[in-house]
């Protein structure tokens, strides 16, 4: 990755609050994480039973998905201006008729970032971005990554119409912010684990009640 482009990306941020960099792994690297995934989309684990909703498949923590957010750190630090922990990964399959709707991230996620790896079509399922009250689209095409302040900005995505879409979702804290000893590793001892059973027994809780209200809203 050039450094004039990384400079342009944060000239960029500086001013949007967002930025699509390209191409951060070559196409063979793209495409053997995506073999990954492809391979993985079925098989669960404790954490990815609470987040499989709507024709999604995501996996908390996964292994892979950690090290691409540990490995991509440098570049969203250049990119923000940012010292900056990482938080964890949420590696996604998405199928036709998934949705992601409006919301933002907590705040202690001072830096969103999401890597699209394999889709079809190539063209990829782009985000929507709420810029207080203008509305920008990321293309969001194979190997295109965004990084964006998630916890500022609404953002949200049309219901998917293609055939799959494999994305990984990464969050990082800012290391010199009031989140930063609590929100390292979201907790955890480390990265590619899995959260702990009191960890998770309170995400349950929440993902329980966000079902209910959405089952209310219909
Ligand atoms: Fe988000």
């Amino acid at each position: 990755m050039l450094d004039t482009n990384l400079e342009k990306k944060a000239a960029f941020f500086k001013e949007n609050r967002y930025a699509v960099v390209e191409k951060v792994f070559d196409d063979e690297a793209i495409k053997a994480f995506s073999e990954y995934f492809l391979m993985s989309e079925n098989r669960q684990t404790i954490d990815s039973r609470f987040y499989n909703l709507n024709a999604r498949k995501i996996k908390y923590g996964n292994e892979l998905g950690d090290s691409i957010l540990l490995s991509l750190k440098p570049i969203v630090e250049k990119v923000t201006g940012y010292n900056l922990h990482p938080m964890f990964s949420l590696s996604c399959v998405y199928r036709e008729g998934a949705e992601l709707g409006k919301h933002k991230d907590s705040p202690s996620s001072t830096i969103s970032a999401t890597l699209t790896l394999g889709c079809n079509p190539e063209t990829g399922w782009n985000i929507l971005l709420d810029d207080n009250g203008v509305t920008k689209e990321a293309e969001m095409g194979q190997g295109d990554f965004l990084v964006f302040k998630g916890n500022e900005m609404t953002h949200w995505r049309e219901p998917f119409t293609g055939e799959f879409q494999i994305q990984v979702f990464m969050f990082y804290t800012d290391a010199d912010g009031p989140y930063a000893k609590e929100a390292k590793y979201d907790g955890r001892k480390r990265l590619g684990t899995p959260k702990s059973l009191a960890q998770l027994s309170k995400n349950g809780l929440k993902i329980v009640k966000l079902y209910i209200k959405r089952l209310f809203r219909k």
